[in-house]
């Protein structure tokens, strides 16, 4: 435990603001410098290991180049659903999967994924990338609920996202200072990923611990047991 004792800063922002930065950040998203998360984004696809025939959800999928890995990955026996609270970042995807002519096998729902509209028991892999850090506190455990409801027994979820460091280093204090003073636009800031995940009742098979811009990052395997 950290010396802040386990505390996790609040999101403030309404789900609508969330849904409007995020559709005027959807034009220029993929201008951003990527490389870093990238990287990170590319290290959880390769933990998470899908496989051809298999059902996986992408939460928070963005402009959908996770998307676009996870649909090669499950072949033409398998499918590809996702779900982003912005039509923004739906229709970048949408033109990204039908730029390469995949768009057919990709099932692509907006909106909010602390309730997932998917049956109990039906994926074999969730994939959530730079997403978890978004959600409040309170939200955490319910949505890391939804991944298990609607993961078969045995099938493994993905998280890639900036853990609280222990100390927390400058950067830390830093990104919590301007996540405080912009609720509104700096929405995300670090959890406790693996602990969440373990806590969600997920039987933790791989953690790794790494580093982002001086951030402390966490890639973490579960699997539903
Ligand atoms: C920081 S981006 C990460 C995108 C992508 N996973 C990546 O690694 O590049 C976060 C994504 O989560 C989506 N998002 C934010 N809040 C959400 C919510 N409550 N439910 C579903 N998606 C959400 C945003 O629209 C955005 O596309």
């Amino acid at each position: 435990m950290s010396q802040d004792n386990g505390f996790v800063s609040r999101v403030t922002r309404s789900k609508a603001e969330a849904k409007a930065s995020y559709d005027k950040l959807s034009r220029w998203y993929d201008l951003l410098p990527d490389h870093s998360e990238r990287k990170h984004r590319e290290a959880g696809l390769e933990k998470l290991g899908v496989r051809p025939g298999e059902n996986v959800l992408e939460i928070g999928f963005g402009t959908g180049h996770a998307l676009l890995a996870l649909t090669r990955a499950v072949g033409e026996s398998g499918r590809v659903y996702g779900i982003d609270i912005s039509e923004g970042m739906r229709d970048r995807a949408k033109s990204r999967l039908e730029e390469a002519g995949l768009s057919q096998r990709v099932d692509l729902t907006c909106g909010d994924a602390n309730e997932l509209p998917y049956d109990a028991d039906f994926f074999d892999a969730v994939f959530i990338s730079f997403t978890l850090e978004l959600f409040d506190t309170p939200e955490i455990p319910v949505v890391l609920g939804e991944c298990r409801r609607v993961l078969r027994n045995g099938g493994r979820l993905g998280v890639v996202a900036m853990t609280k460091g222990e100390p927390p280093g400058v950067m830390e204090r830093l990104y919590e200072w301007a996540h405080r003073r912009w609720p509104k636009y700096a929405d995300c800031r670090p959890i406790y990923a693996s602990r969440s995940v373990e806590e969600a009742g997920f039987q933790l098979r791989e953690v790794a611990r790494l580093s982002m811009w001086c951030m402390p990052l966490e890639i973490v395997l579960g699997e539903k047991v």
